[in-house]
């Protein structure tokens, strides 16, 4: 028997098309990332994690020499966010990236240790966490819930 595992997303064609408080929160992610620390990749990433209360949590990737010892920027806003403010529940994520580790035309889309964390992000609230991933072309997928991003994810 083949099964078939199939999302939808929404593809906005750009920026402007969002609503405003989409628009902000873009805002944040696109400040976030004027302050990644990514001297080694030269590739910029902002996060910024939308709570219910209104509050807006930005971060960014930071490298280091040893590799391995940086983190991407949903990890450093999701962290931060579960450190600080764990009774908030998280509404969205927007994710925005530049550099030229990616060829032109690619997919700009969370690695997978990103999308683990964020899938447990949500389970812990049991509410789905939206999430908005900005192309260089400036189209905005807008996915429903991380689990579209990890199917047959690792969670409880
Ligand atoms: N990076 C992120 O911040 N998020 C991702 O989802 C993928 C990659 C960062 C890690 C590293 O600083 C740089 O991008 C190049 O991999």
């Amino acid at each position: 028997m083949t099964q078939q595992f199939t999302f939808s997303y929404r593809l906005i064609a750009a920026p402007q098309d969002l609503s405003a408080p989409d628009q902000a929160l873009l805002t944040a992610a696109n400040a976030a990332l004027s302050r990644a620390y990514a001297p080694y990749s030269q590739f910029q990433v902002g996060a910024s994690v939308l709570l219910e209360s209104g509050l807006i949590i930005e971060g960014n990737n930071q490298e280091n020499i040893a590799y391995p010892s940086g983190l991407c920027a949903e990890r450093v806003a999701l962290f931060y966010a579960g450190a600080n403010h764990p009774q908030d529940p998280i509404v969205k994520i927007c994710i925005v990236a530049q550099g030229d580790l990616m060829p032109e035309g690619a997919l700009l889309s969370p690695c997978g240790s990103c999308r683990q964390v964020m899938l447990e992000s949500e389970a812990r609230q049991k509410n789905p966490i939206e999430v908005l991933l900005v192309q260089r072309s400036g189209e905005i997928l807008v996915l429903e819930t991380v689990q579209n991003l990890l199917p047959f994810g690792f969670s409880k």
